[in-house]
Order: structure tokens, then sequence, then C-alpha cells
């Protein structure tokens, strides 16, 4: 959600700031702020995105080396210059940058205005810094126990960052269900939501569990947790390839996701397949084979775009490993009390590794015994860190707020684990196993394939652009695709838009087919071709415009059809990794005609950190 970003050295603050925050601007952005300490404390913050406060800053003293900086997704109050972040106490004592929700800070609030305090914003995080500083005062405490203190009055997710006045060498920061990254350098420290401001400064992070609290200054780092018990942090090597947190050539960074695709997957794969032997060697997941081999049930958790990619995994693993699996949105799951037994696997399946109801729906199955793996492809997350054993998408950083090359990665893993455990319950003969190992490793190429009907389909994209619904039809494999789809136009053409499982239709959606109605029907040649001709002449009988995603070479949809994209020939299970390419390029290409925010669209983060 909120980006955060800290530094404490003997460079300059502000460029490593607001170059942090525009690296962090894809988790929200629609305010920003900084706070510069070297005899005082400035604060600069204003409604918008990072160029905005930049130009604030004109002008104005910038100076000093310890400085904090935010942007926002809004929570409590609207995006405006007061909301911004940072927030300062009343006495001006404190400066605060938070990412999270104070669950209780009503109550908190009520609690400090009848001890006199005044609020200038709408939000919870004025409200700590208050608490902070009310406790500072009374109890005569020093910067960091008055943190530590005010921490266990709250109730809540945060990462947040302090600054206080009176101690002016040091920053604070500290952690609880949002995350916050800790970059060690040379006589310097830096602070992060995630290692990507960082990472060109240091590549040596800690990571902080929750409840933990960290000072920084001149004299060194020191982690404890809030009852103030020494910890000896571990320091992570980060291996982030600089390019990839660039748009580089590229207009936005989904393009260039989109466009990374035949290398992310085959990341994804490469050093777990031997290409000449075509073996899989799942190294993250080998060690609980065995327990996962008995499972009597998989339950994936994720949402978003990650759900969908566990929906591709459903069919996979009932389809090859004979498993049964159920494929849960995590904020459901977490909340419905399911029945959870010691021998189900939970799948989690996250992009970012932070997602709050992901988050919470593993630790709850965790409680009641249940073996938690983890498909993620942040290294170092909040997932893989409570998961027992799981498997990175090695994707590299993905910036866009619409997940893309996330989502392939997602489901290469899924359907790797799937192959694996086929043959590993004997499900599949070494044959099959390997032949559809050569299969998957072809899909690459594919993907290049497939990326060359961009001009094709950027055409299509012109037609339709004012459009103002649209629904999405595909079966078996490529319902999990319909929906994906759907979400990747919706999220940023503000398009309305539904995916259905194509069969659906008929119970209700063919009510909304009219002349205007663009209907994107994915017709490969698979098992239920046919029957999806029958939908496609059911459209058409009604004058709904079809848009196909057709295998190469199919002229009987063609002549049907009002637009066709043809996708190459790939065995029908490995289809979701190739026919959501022509889906986000169709989405990217109207968003982009009708003006919207590509990378960063209304309303969205993209880690979404609260519940
Ligand atoms: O980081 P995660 O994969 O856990 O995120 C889940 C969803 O928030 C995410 O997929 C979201 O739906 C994207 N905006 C989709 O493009």
């Amino acid at each position: 959600m909120c980006g955060i970003v800290g530094y404490i050295g003997n460079r300059t603050a502000y460029p490593i700031l607001v170059k942090g925050l525009q690296r962090l601007e894809y988790r929200g952005y629609d305010s920003a702020g900084i706070a510069l300490l070297d005899d005082e404390i400035r604060v600069y913050k204003c409604k918008g995105k990072v160029r905005d406060l930049e130009q604030l800053t004109k002008g104005n003293n910038i100076s000093g080396n310890i400085g904090i900086g935010h942007t926002r997704w809004a929570t409590h109050g609207l995006p405006n210059d007061i909301n911004a972040h940072p927030h300062k106490s009343m006495n001006g004592k404190f400066v605060v940058v938070h990412n999270g929700i104070i669950e209780n800070y009503t109550h908190l609030k009520n609690t400090l205005k009848k001890r006199g305090y005044k609020f200038v914003s709408e939000t919870d995080t004025e409200v700590l810094a208050n608490l902070i500083e009310s406790i500072y005062l009374e109890n005569k405490l020093s910067a960091e126990n008055a943190v530590r203190l005010a921490l266990t009055k709250v109730i809540g997710a945060y990462g947040l960052v302090v600054l206080c006045v009176d101690e002016p060498d040091k920053i604070i920061g500290s952690r609880k269900g949002s995350p916050l990254v800790v970059g060690v350098g040379n006589g310097e420290y830096y602070l992060a939501s995630d290692a990507t401001p960082i990472v060109e400064y240091t590549d040596r992070m800690i990571y902080l569990n929750d409840e933990e609290l960290v000072v920084l200054s001149a004299q060194g780092l020191r982690v404890t947790t809030l009852d103030d018990v020494q910890k000896n942090p571990t320091i992570t090597h980060v291996d982030i390839n600089i390019d990839n947190i660039d748009k580089g050539d590229f207009e936005h960074f989904m393009l260039k996701e989109i466009y990374e695709q035949p290398t992310s997957i085959y990341d994804t794969f490469r050093g777990r397949v031997d290409l000449n032997t075509h073996q899989i060697n799942l190294g993250g997941i080998n060690e609980v084979m065995p327990r996962l081999a008995k499972a009597k049930r998989i339950i994936i958790v994720a949402c978003g775009t990650s759900y969908h990619a566990g929906l591709v995994g459903e069919y996979l693993f009932e389809e090859y490993a004979r498993m049964s699996v159920e494929v849960e949105y995590a904020s459901e799951f977490r909340y419905r009390n399911p029945i959870i037994e010691p021998d189900d696997v939970i799948i989690a399946i996250s992009q970012s590794g932070e997602t709050a109801d992901t988050l919470a729906a593993i630790r709850m199955a965790k409680e009641k015994g249940a073996l938690i793996l983890g498909i993620c492809n942040v290294a170092g997350s909040s997932i893989p860190r409570e998961t027992h054993a799981g498997i990175y998408t090695h994707a590299g950083p993905e910036i866009g707020v619409a997940s893309t090359k996330a989502f392939t990665a997602q489901v290469m893993a899924l359907t790797m684990m799937a192959f694996v455990m086929a043959r590993k319950r004997n499900k599949i003969s070494a044959e099959k196993f390997e032949q559809m190992v050569g299969d998957l490793v072809k899909i690459p190429d594919a993907i290049t394939e497939m990326l060359k009907e961009e001009k094709n389909i950027k055409k299509i994209a012109e037609e339709y652009k004012n459009a103002t619904n649209a629904i999405y039809l595909g079966r078996g494999y490529l319902y999990p695709v319909a929906l994906e789809g759907a979400l990747k136009l919706k999220e940023i053409s503000y398009i309305h838009a539904e995916g259905y499982p194509a069969a659906e239709m008929k119970h209700g959606p063919i009510a909304l087919i009219d002349n205007n109605m663009p209907v994107f029907v994915l017709a490969t040649k698979d098992k239920y071709y046919e029957k999806v001709v029958n939908n496609i002449q059911e459209v058409k009988a009604r004058q709904g415009k079809v848009i196909a995603i057709v295998s190469k070479g199919d002229e009987t949809i063609r002549k049907m059809a009002d637009h066709v994209i043809e996708v190459p020939n790939v065995d029908e299970s490995l289809m979701p990794l190739v026919a959501v390419v022509p889906l986000q390029i169709i989405s990217y290409h109207i968003a982009v005609m009708r003006g919207c925010n590509v990378d960063q669209p209304r309303n969205l983060a993209k880690s979404v950190t609260v519940e």
C-alpha cells in the first residue's frame, strides 16, 4: 500500500528519498511527502505524485543527512495535502510516516483529545504521532522507549518510521503486519517498504520481523523486540537487477513487463528443469515432498491475479496429479472458519508476498497444523518467511500495478509442481512426464511469437476503446484466463468487464449481449472447442461483437468472429501461459487510448498490506 523510505548517513538525504519514493510509487501514489532533519525538522508534503512533491520543494531548504519519505495510498481521509504523510505531533516533537491501519485509532484519538491534543488531519497516523509524543512528554522517556510503549497500545498493522526533534541523530523504525527493510551501507543506513528503492546503494538487507524495532544512528544499528530484548538480525544479500526497476525504452512498466514474459518464465524454470533430461528439481519443496505427495487435499489461497493463477493450478493438479484441490479467496477463507486437517496442504500464491489477507490465511492454517507452501515473487517478503517451504517465481520486480509477468510465472511454477507431483504419485508415465516437460520449455518461444501480434491487437483495441462493458468467456484451463483478462481490462481502463465460464453465459450474462457488447472468447483447439464455437454462434445471433483468441490456422472461427487473434499451438494445459498475453496487450492499449494511467491506475496499489 503506502511506500516508506528513510536515510541516515553522510550524504544529503533529499535525492535519495525522492528517487526512493519514485521507485516506491507503485505501492501508492495519491500523495507524497518527506521530512528532513538537521537542527530542525522540515516537512514537505502534497497531494499528487512524487513529481508534485519535487515542484513543491523547489527553491526550499532541502539540506539534511537524515530524512524520511512516504508515498500514500489513502485509508483514513481523502488524498489531500493535509492527510499526506509525514505527520507531525501537536508539539512538533515527532514526525511519523506509516503504512498500515491502526484499528483502535478512534479510541486512541478520543483519549488524546481528552488530554488536550488537537488534530489537523483525518489520518490514523497523526494519532500515532500524538500518542508517541504524549507518552514521551508525560513519562519523560527516550524517543525509542516512547515509540516502544506507544506501539504496545496500538491494535492494527504498521510499518512506521519516526524522527524526534530532540534526538536529531537517529531514525526509529518498527513493523507489524506491514513490511520494513533496513539497507546496511558503509556508515549509512536506509529504511524502506521493500528493497527496490535502496538496492542501488546496498545489497545488504535486514528484513524486520513483526514487533521488532530498529534504531539507526551514526553509532550503528540496534534491533530489539518491543519488550526491548536485543535481536541479532540476519543480513540477507539481495540480487535485484537495477535494469528491472527502470522502464528502459518502454513507455510503461506494464508493457515492459508483458514483453519480459519469455525471459521471466524462463527464469522461473531455469535451474529447475534440466533441459537435456527433461527432469524437474524443485529444491524449495524437496524436503516436504513426502508429506505433499500424501496430502488428501490442496487448498490454494490467494487474491486477485494470483487467485486466477491458483485456478489454473486446480486444473493442473487435478488432471495430472489427481489431487483434490480447492482454490479460495484468502479474504474469505481466513474468516470462514474453514475445515483444515493436518494432512491438508495450503499453497499461498502472492507476487508481493505481503498481501495481508493471504498472510492471515496462512497463519490461521498453520495454527491448525497444515503444511504451508508459498509461491511468491519477492524474495525475503513476509509470506515466504512464514511458510514451511516454497517456490520463488524469479519473475523479477513487477512494478506495473496490473500483474502480468507475475501471473505467467506463477502458472509456470504451479505447472512444474503439478508435473512433479503427478510423477511422484505415479499418475503419469515417465514418457508422458518427459513429453510434457519438453512442451513446457518451449513456452518462452511461443510467447515470443505471440508478442509479434501486438500491432494486430492494437488495431482491435482501437475499435473497442470506447466500450463501457465487456465479457470474457473461456472453458477449462481458459476459464481462469477469461477471469484474468476481465480483471486486466477493468483495473487499468475502468471499463466494466466480467469473466465467465463460457457455458454459464446462457444462465444470465447472455441478457447483456447486444451490438455494443465486445465478447472476448478464448476458443483454442482443446476438448471444449466445439462447445465454445456454439457459444460464439449464440453471441453472434444476438449481434454481440466477438473477439476470438484462436489456435493458429483456425478458419472456422475466422468466418464467424468479428476479429481473431491467433495463438501458437501448445498443449491445452499450457495454453493459459500463452493465451493470456493477447488479453494483457489489448487491455494495455485500450487503457493507453483512453488516457488512463496504466502503471498507476486509480484507487489501486501494488501491494495490498491492509485487509
Ligand atoms: O501480491 P499479490 O499477488 O498477493 O497481490 C494480489 C492482488 O492484489 C493482485 O494480483 C491484484 O489483483 C493486481 N492488481 C492484479 O493485476
